[in-house]
């Protein structure tokens, strides 16, 4: 079938299923296109806990599917690869937290959503990019806070908040390997555009930047700035999808990656989010498969820190 029979098809089998289809900015254009909804880490939590669909399909990775099914027990929630995981998500496992938190007591665990649900059940507020700065300012100000997995975020969270925060050191391989020298070079090249950032890229990029939020944030910059020509973009270029179609005539400049030895890749894509296709979505919706499962207890202790984080956005 070609992409846009795949897009018909799929479109017809979630009318029928009475389905939703939600994908992050980070899918690839194609499988955004096919979808009833797209958003951030956040939107996403939001959408699948408001929606009335009998079954969620989430295209995007592991995590944000885990989070719709914890927040959603009786409803079927799918994802079109159970292989789409996250670098960060997997660089705090629960048994390490565990420890960490026996290691400071008195301290609050603030965890990314880009964790386990394991993680989450073991942590007292979720947050993600867009909200994280808001949640952290409106604890105590004396309040100690373990936070994680996110390093990059985690400093900017603590320097723009001035809390006492211990940070995990983990970080997401797509948005800590941007070069800086590269842009430098760009900035040079394009002294009128913007850099807009997002608050995974590590401090020497934030430093460069004009603007840094999340991946909603920089889109709604965007779409909010018609008269800015050019914006030089420091986060997974999914989101560039968007941007474009709200502003067809703007040039978008994504700011290339370190290079590494042997890797010949120059584009800022997340490999996990690219596993889902509107091949793997139709099958998916077709066999209603892979279906996400959590475990009763763990997701019982789950949902407290994620609704905690619905309440305070
Ligand atoms: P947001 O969706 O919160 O911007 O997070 C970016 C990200 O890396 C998702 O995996
Ligand atoms: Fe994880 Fe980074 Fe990919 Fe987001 S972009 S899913 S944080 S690896």
């Amino acid at each position: 079938m070609t992409n846009s029979e795949l897009a018909k098809a799929i479109r017809q089998l979630a009318a029928d299923k009475h389905a939703v289809i939600m994908a992050h900015y980070y899918q690839r254009a194609e499988v955004q296109d096919v979808a009833d909804c797209i958003g951030d880490s956040l939107a996403l939590a939001q959408q699948a806990a408001k929606t009335d669909a009998e079954i969620i399909v989430l295209c995007g990775v592991h995590f944000m599917a885990e989070t719709a099914k914890i927040l959603c027990p009786q409803k079927k929630v799918l994802i079109p690869d159970m292989n789409a995981g996250c670098s960060l998500a997997d660089s705090c496992k629960a048994a390490d937290l565990s420890a960490w938190k026996d290691a400071h007591p008195g301290y609050k665990v603030i965890s990314y959503v880009n964790t386990s649900a394991d993680v989450k059940a073991l942590t007292d507020i979720v947050v993600t990019s867009s909200n994280a700065l808001k949640i952290v300012q409106s604890l105590p100000k004396d309040q100690p806070i373990l936070f994680g997995p996110d390093h990059n975020l985690g400093q900017y969270i603590s320097q723009m908040t001035g809390r006492k925060m211990a940070i995990w050191d983990g970080a997401c391989h797509v948005h800590s390997r941007f070069s800086v020298e590269a842009l430098i070079a760009l900035k040079r090249e394009h002294p009128d555009a913007p850099v807009l950032a997002h608050p995974e890229c590590k401090q020497a990029i934030l430093t460069l930047a004009d603007v840094i939020g999340s991946t909603q944030a920089l889109l709604n910059y965007v779409k909010s700035h018609t008269e800015t020509r050019k914006f030089i973009i420091a986060t997974e270029t999914g989101v560039m999808h968007e941007m474009q179609k709200a502003c067809p005539d703007a040039l978008l400049l994504p700011v290339p990656p370190e290079v590494t030895e042997g890797v010949g890749c120059m584009c800022n894509e997340c490999e996990y989010m690219r596993m889902v296709t509107l091949e793997k979505l139709y099958n998916c919706l077709k066999n209603e498969s892979p279906e996400v499962q959590v475990d009763e207890t763990i997701a019982k202790q789950a949902i407290v820190p994620i609704r905690r984080m619905l309440e305070m956005s």
